[in-house]
């Protein structure tokens, strides 16, 4: 055959919008499907897209398009929704605003639980398999309800201060306000395209929204009416961030950003008596360039040599400790204490491969206070002296691991190695007085991570983190299995008490 005569290389766009533009969006922003862009598929394999969009997916609305598309035409599909959508898709504030809906109003509900169980020792628990959450009650283990999330949620649910609401912020830009007690959704807003994750203010009166796409940060009221929205820039406006996380920082009554493209830390302070802001730098001040801005909602800017990724605080919020990711794939990653008051990098951490600060957690050990990370790369878990700075130990555990979890209550603290090909199914019990591994917990063969405690500490309850997975109860001192619940892939479990009183074993 002639090389003209080959087949033409399909028209994916095109494709694109015969087939799935009435599902993913014309705009691949989503619809009923998800978002279809880079960023929402980072995590997806192309063999696994080219399989989805052959085979659809059972039990959901994904059809099959194996009979009437070709494998050319299914894989230029493929390399399509990989590429970013030109020009990039808009999401500005009339969009976010116009995209809120309120289902319930709060003052028509019931002010106390519509169930029986402790509302205080409640686990909600996040399963990605099918886009779901179930409701635990954590004195019996049983489940108190299950309801349909949006797709993909990312990064934890955050409660507002008495535990009755949650919210969820979804992949694709979504926030939910669930009501706990009344089995409710009260309210729903978009306030992005890509999301990575959402904090509540402790006062439970602000949402801060960290966008990926637009770059963007969003803070809302907490009925999720917008109140403004930043663009993450540098201070002259000319580099742009996706913004990759937001914690809240409740003694310091702020939220703490941490940016993914430039070297920022941010601070922006929900008192409304905080201090002015005299950003800029000294020699700024003959440009006239250092006047006060109003503190309250104001961006307080930490400027750093690297961008800082994830990150969490010591136990009095005035330092921020965040990891820096390798430059290249054979680099080494850096770990950073900030200071968020002086506002600069006063030392860097000694760990080794790449830490994964924001699971780290801290608990007193020998008059002082020690913080421990799991480590996304390197084998063991690294013990760090917050009064120095310097190592104490390395605690080893059989691979990679992802979370680490203790509660005051109780002697050990428990780590996964989800990350090792050969030992994802082991979590290893550490006593936190010897800094020594003193047991392991199997499930031979499976996925075993994500732990949190009961509200008294006195259970550990794990995931076994697959499409037919569970949800496994310990008993925290025996290590014994007491119950196990089936689960569709329980990314994650939160205690309502744990995560309202930010109790010492959880990382945020
Ligand atoms: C009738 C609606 C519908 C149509 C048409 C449709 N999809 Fe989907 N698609 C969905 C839904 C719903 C999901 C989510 C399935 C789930 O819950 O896992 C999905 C999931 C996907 C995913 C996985 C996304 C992820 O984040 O894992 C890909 C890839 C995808 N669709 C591609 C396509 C392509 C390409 C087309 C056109 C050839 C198409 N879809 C047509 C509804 C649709």
């Amino acid at each position: 055959m002639a090389p003209s005569a080959a087949r033409a290389e399909p028209d994916a766009a095109a494709l694109y919008q015969q087939h799935c533009a009435a599902c993913h969006g014309a705009q691949r922003t989503g619809g009923m499907g998800p978002a279809l862009l880079p960023e929402s598929l980072e995590r997806l394999r192309p063999t696994e897209a080219q399989r989805t969009i052959a085979q659809g997916r059972t039990a959901t609305q994904m059809p099959a398009f194996g009979a009437q598309l070709a494998a050319d035409e299914i894989a230029a599909l493929v390399r399509w929704i990989h590429q970013p959508v030109q020009p990039a898709p808009r999401w500005d504030e009339a969009d976010i605003r116009a995209s809120r809906t309120a289902p319930a109003p709060t003052a028509a509900l019931s002010s106390r639980p519509v169930w029986s169980a402790d509302p205080m020792n409640l686990f909600v628990v996040v399963e990605g398999g099918d886009h779901h959450v179930s409701l635990v009650d954590g004195d019996r283990f049983e489940l108190i309800a299950r309801f349909p999330s949006r797709y993909a949620l990312h990064g934890g649910p955050k409660f507002t201060p008495e535990g009755r609401f949650v919210f969820f912020g979804s992949r694709d830009g979504w926030i939910t306000k669930y009501d706990l007690w009344n089995l409710r959704v009260v309210a729903e807003v978009r306030a992005g395209l890509n999301m990575r994750n959402i904090a509540v203010s402790s006062d439970g009166r602000h949402v801060m929204a960290a966008n990926y796409l637009p770059r963007t940060l969003a803070l809302f009221d907490a009925d999720l009416n917008l109140q403004r929205s930043w663009a993450a820039t540098t201070r002259d406006g000319r580099t742009a961030s996706r913004v990759s996380a937001v914690y809240d920082a409740a003694p310091r009554r702020s939220f703490v950003v941490a940016m993914k493209d430039i070297p920022e830390l941010w601070e922006i302070s929900y008192d409304p008596q905080a201090a002015p802001i005299h950003d800029g730098l000294v020699h700024d001040h003959a440009l006239g360039e250092a006047i006060a801005t109003p503190g309250h909602l104001g961006v307080r800017r930490t400027l750093l040599d690297e961008p800082l990724d994830d990150f969490f605080f010591d136990p009095a919020y005035r330092h921020a400790l965040g990891a820096t990711r390798p430059k290249t794939e054979a680099g080494a990653a850096t770990a950073q204490v900030v200071n968020l008051d002086i506002r600069r990098k006063i030392a860097d951490l000694p760990l080794a491969g790449m830490p994964h600060l924001g699971s780290g957690i801290t608990w007193a050990w020998k008059g002082t206070t020690v913080l421990a990370s799991p480590n996304l790369k390197g084998q063991g878990v690294d013990v760090i002296d917050m009064a120095t700075w310097k190592p104490v130990a390395t605690i080893p555990t059989p691979g990679p691991g992802f979370f680490m979890r203790s509660h005051a209550a109780s002697p050990y603290a428990w780590t996964d190695s989800m990350m090792s090909p050969t030992a994802r199914d082991t979590l290893t019990v550490i006593d936190k007085a010897t800094l020594q591994p003193v047991a392991t917990v199997r499930e031979p063969g499976r996925t075993l991570a994500h732990i949190e405690f009961t509200r008294d500490g006195r259970h550990a309850l794990a995931s076994v983190w697959e499409d037919d997975g569970a949800l496994i109860v310990y008993d925290a001192r025996t290590l014994q299995e007491v119950k196990r619940l089936p689960m569709r892939k329980p990314v994650g479990k939160y205690n309502v008490w744990n995560k309202i009183t930010r109790e010492e074993g959880t990382s945020h």
